[in-house]
């Protein structure tokens, strides 16, 4: 049933349905309503903070009864404003932060059961106390929570040896939009019983239900890790270095993470007090990790290999870190990267990914293409090139107005992309669609594709009420 109503008559049916403890309105919503990077601001009709899945369950029917739609958010530090509410009339936003319990860590089964709102840091700490390890790791892991990594089935700096999120994903728990759940909290790594539901729900961007909890895999802690950060003389021969490192690694290598120099600046922007490792007037960087545990030396693998391809003159200087603070310190300067890039103001951020073959040609390609329309754009391209993708971040020059730098940035999103589908990539490595990247993901999906996704919506949320103007348009207004 729709009540009609204007926006304070809904919070406050919202109040006496769910009680009021759970629901927030007013200014208070604002924080819940903005981009990470503060680039767009929103608004919502309410906010609403489950305790319980029961909880969410009420609140998904209380909202579609309302004749509203649900914004599901998590840590809110998506890049793609796929948790940034943009019908502010009509949409409620739902935030997991009060669900944060771990329910289980089962150390013979190497899983844990987590509630979705758990910020990934705290649960990664939590399994390290007790004498495990979660190897999913990213930047914003102090904020983002485990349903919303799960959701946009986030990447990071351990995919090459761990897989994305998805494949650490044993099991879930999930809001179904007619406010059923579907238990499917299972711990098995082995079950073949058909297809694969939970599946639907990882990438799906809050567009399919609400994630209230997750099972993950689980491993035991690499008790020995060395890191290392080399200058280079070009991406060409990062992809080189990878490559050997793979070989010559044991398949030990857990990172590889690629950085311009301008990485240092952009850090030392934003972490002043950085100490810098090595000189920073190398034209190319890696920082690269390897991890082990048991009977194999972990420093003297990482050493040896330095050594040998330094003496082919393939690294042109290295530094490994002695003790757990200098290899914090190097990769400060890789997360630190981004705060700075934030503090320079709008720029237009990428998250592309190309055949690893291919990666050295694309970028140089697609940095030249941008400098030929945009002489004066700063290109900072950098990442997880182990996995083939490359985050092609154009930052434009100062004093431009809000709508000129719009226009500027449009054009060097466009001279990229030309380029990334000439090479066969992906606008979306790991940051998801959300509502930032819809219409060049519409714009190219093959009909095929695009009747299953419609399919799968309208099967599991034919009021379409989660997650609307949120990777596919499905609105029937
Ligand atoms: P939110 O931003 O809150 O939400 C993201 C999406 O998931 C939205 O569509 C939302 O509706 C949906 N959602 C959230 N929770 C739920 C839920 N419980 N159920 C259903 N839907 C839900 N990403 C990477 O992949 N790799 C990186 O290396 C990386 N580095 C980053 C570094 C920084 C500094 C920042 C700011 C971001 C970075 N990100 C990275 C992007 C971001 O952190 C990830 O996408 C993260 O997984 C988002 O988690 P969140 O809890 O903040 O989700
Ligand atoms: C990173 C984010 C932007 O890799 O994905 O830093
Ligand atoms: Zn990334």
């Amino acid at each position: 049933m729709v009540a009609e109503g204007k926006p304070g008559g809904h919070v406050e049916a919202l109040e006496s349905l769910l009680g009021a403890d759970l629901v927030l309105s007013g200014p208070e919503v604002e924080r819940y309503c903005r981009d990470w990077h503060g680039d767009v601001t929103s608004s919502a009709v309410a906010v609403i903070r489950p305790r319980s899945t029961a909880d969410v369950s009420a609140a998904v029917l209380a909202i579609s009864g309302l004749g509203l739609s649900i914004v599901p958010q998590g840590g809110n530090t998506g890049l793609v404003l796929g948790a940034t509410p943009d019908d502010p009339a009509r949409q409620v936003v739902i935030s997991l932060e009060r669900m944060t319990a771990i329910r289980r860590i089962d150390a013979d089964d190497f899983s844990a059961t987590v509630e979705a709102g758990a910020i990934l840091s705290d649960f990664k700490d939590k399994v390290e106390a007790a004498g495990l390890y979660f190897p999913l790791a990213l930047g914003a892991q102090g904020s983002c929570r485990i349903g919303g990594n799960v959701s946009t089935n986030a990447g990071g700096i351990n995919v090459l040896r761990y897989g994305m999120t998805r494949e650490l994903v044993l099991g879930l728990e999930v809001v179904l939009p007619d406010g059923s759940v579907f238990d499917g909290l299972s711990t098995l790594r082995k079950d073949n019983r058909g297809i694969d539901l939970k599946q639907l729900f990882i990438g799906a961007e809050g567009t399919l239900g609400i994630i209230t909890a997750v099972s993950v895999k689980l491993l035991p802690p690499a008790e020995q890790v060395a890191t290392a950060l080399v200058g280079l003389n070009a991406l060409s021969d990062a992809i080189a270095l990878y490559r050997r490192a793979r070989r010559d690694c044991c398949d030990l290598m857990s990172a590889f993470e690629f950085m311009p120099p301008v990485a240092f600046t952009l850090a030392r922007e934003a972490m002043p007090d950085l100490l810098m490792p090595i000189a920073a007037d190398y034209p190319a960087y890696v920082l690269m990790e390897i991890s082990g545990s048991g009977l194999v030396d972990v420093e003297d693998l990482m050493h040896r290999f330095l050594e040998g391809v330094m003496e082919e003159g393939l690294v042109l200087d290295g530094v490994v870190a002695a003790s757990k603070a200098q290899s914090r310190n190097l990769w400060l300067f890789r997360e630190g990267m981004n705060e700075g890039q934030a503090r320079r103001g709008a720029h237009l951020r990428t998250d592309v990914s190309v055949p690893l073959s291919r990666l050295a040609d694309f970028v140089h390609e697609a940095e030249a293409a941008v400098m030929e329309q945009l002489p004066d754009a700063l290109c900072v391209s950098y990442g997880h090139v182990g996995d083939g993708n490359v985050h092609l971040n154009v930052l434009p020059p100062n004093g431009l107005t809000r709508e000129e730098i719009d226009a500027y940035l449009y054009r060097a999103k466009i001279a990229i992309n030309e380029v990334l589908y000439l090479f066969g990539g992906s606008i979306s490595a790991e940051h998801g669609v959300g509502r930032l990247k819809k219409a060049d993901f519409v714009s190219r999906l093959p009909d095929a594709q695009a009747r299953l996704l419609g399919a799968i919506k309208r099967a599991v949320d034919p009021g379409l009420i989660m997650n609307r103007g949120c990777q596919l348009n499905f609105d029937p207004d």
